[in-house]
């Protein structure tokens, strides 16, 4: 059994995508044991991706993350980092198939819908840096 962090994100929300990204995921088989609403400061969103600070492209990825409410959600199941992966498509949604989320909700290389986390140590970075511990002990059996 393994956990991921999955988003989501701003261009999604805005669309009222919440319903069928969901119905989606747990058609994949992913469990989701925690999920709530928020929105992200600039702080928090340069925090949440900090792996990307020296990027070109960080400012702009900074004001999208805050430029509407995410959903944020712990993922569970068997190879649940590559299955939510797998859902999501490539990170180019102008690239992305239509049976990815990326192809049906996202829009370009930035506005692409979703987040997952790509490897076990960013899954619990990302997990804790949003959810709290109380949040999920509950939920652990
Ligand atoms: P994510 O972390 O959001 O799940 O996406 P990812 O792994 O597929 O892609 P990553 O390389 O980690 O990039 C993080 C997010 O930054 C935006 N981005 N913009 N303008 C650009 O060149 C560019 N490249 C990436 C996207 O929103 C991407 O998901
Ligand atoms: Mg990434």
């Amino acid at each position: 059994m393994e956990r991921t962090l999955g988003l989501i994100k701003p261009d999604a929300t805005a669309k009222m995508a919440h319903g069928p990204i969901m119905t989606a995921i747990t058609e994949a088989g992913l469990k989701i044991v925690a999920c709530k609403s928020m929105r992200l400061s600039a702080a928090e969103a340069a925090g949440f991706y900090a792996v990307h600070s020296e990027r070109p492209f960080f400012g702009e990825l900074v004001e999208y993350m805050t430029s509407g409410p995410i959903v944020a959600m712990v993922l569970e199941g068997d190879d649940a980092i590559q299955k939510w992966r797998d859902l999501m498509g490539p990170t180019d949604a102008t690239k992305a198939g239509p049976e990815t989320l990326r192809g049906r909700f996202g829009t370009s290389l930035q506005n692409n819908a979703v987040h997952g986390s790509d490897a076990p140590d960013t899954a619990a970075f990302e997990i804790g840096f949003l959810f709290a511990g109380r949040e999920l002990e509950a939920l652990s059996r």
